[in-house]
């Protein structure tokens, strides 16, 4: 299928690894000329041939930084992902257990950066028309369920979603929601991060605590999702293919949410 997207421009956020990464191999692959940002620059993303910039999309300064340099390398964008998110650990205790530096630092990652990136992008996207992609989490619909501060900032994500596709369709950009159950990537592979430690806290060796994960969340396909899963959606909704598609929040999780 010809996604129609060969020449378009675009920035996608937490691009170093998991599915970020995915994404910004999937759209290069289309023929999109990419801007990859992430604090750390890894070889894996600089083997894609994207524009990789470094920055810390967690502050203000960053964001607003990071979109700069991008417009300037690639000459304007059309779309952009807004894929950063998780950071440096998703809590596993109950809301007692996570303070206030932990709450903002959660709402800097997974709804500010968003905020900031997609305020110092839309003039660009305007231009010519675009599209967004913001990549929440099954959290947002289930914040009873796991990490509370997490899940909050992924519902205020969606609703912002939401919010710009109202505002911004009528004057030529799209904006869709991704909203992914578990995916393996470091969120659930890292040691120190949210598989390593809800492993520990549970007893349970990593590798096993994983293999159980599917069941234990009610996942319909029985296994953990693939980074390249999530990519081609979101690569999807940003073509013009999904010109009819705003506004909506796409479920990519196997099955946890029951609801319809
Ligand atoms: N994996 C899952 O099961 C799952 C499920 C639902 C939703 N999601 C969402 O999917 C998105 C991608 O997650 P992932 O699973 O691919 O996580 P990941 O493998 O941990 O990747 C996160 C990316 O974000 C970057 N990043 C983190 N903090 C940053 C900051 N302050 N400034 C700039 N870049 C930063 C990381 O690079 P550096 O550390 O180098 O900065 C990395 O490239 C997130 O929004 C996450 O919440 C994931």
């Amino acid at each position: 299928m010809d996604l129609r997207l060969s020449g378009k421009t675009a920035l996608v956020t937490g691009a170093s690894r998991g599915i970020g990464l995915a994404t910004v191999r999937a759209l290069t692959a289309e023929g999109v000329r990419v801007a990859a940002v992430s604090r750390t620059v890894t070889p894996e993303i600089e083997d894609t041939g994207a524009t990789v910039l470094a920055a810390d999309l967690a502050t203000p300064d960053g964001a607003a930084d990071a979109v700069r340099r991008a417009v300037a390398a690639l000459g304007g964008l059309d779309l952009l992902v807004n894929n950063v998110g998780g950071g440096d650990g998703v809590e596993v205790g109950g809301f007692l257990s996570v303070d206030e530096e932990h709450w903002r630092g959660t709402f800097d990652v997974n709804l500010f950066s968003a905020v900031r990136v997609t305020r110092a992008a839309l003039p660009s996207l305007l231009e010519g028309g675009g599209a967004i992609v913001n990549v929440s989490s099954i959290g947002a619909r289930l914040p009873g369920a796991g990490p509370i501060a997490y899940n909050v900032a992924k519902a205020g994500l969606t609703a912002f979603g939401k919010a710009l596709a109202e505002e911004f369709g009528p004057r030529g950009v799209r904006v869709t929601t991704v909203s992914p159950g578990p995916v393996r990537t470091a969120i659930w592979e890292d040691p120190d991060n949210y598989g390593g430690k809800l492993a520990e806290a549970a007893g349970v060796e990593h590798a096993a605590f994983l293999e159980q994960v599917p069941a234990a969340l009610g996942m319909t396909t029985g296994r953990i999702a693939e980074p390249e899963e999530v990519a081609a959606l979101v690569t999807f909704l940003l073509s013009d293919l999904a010109a009819s598609v705003t506004g909506s929040d796409h479920l990519i999780d196997g099955g946890v949410v029951k609801t319809a």
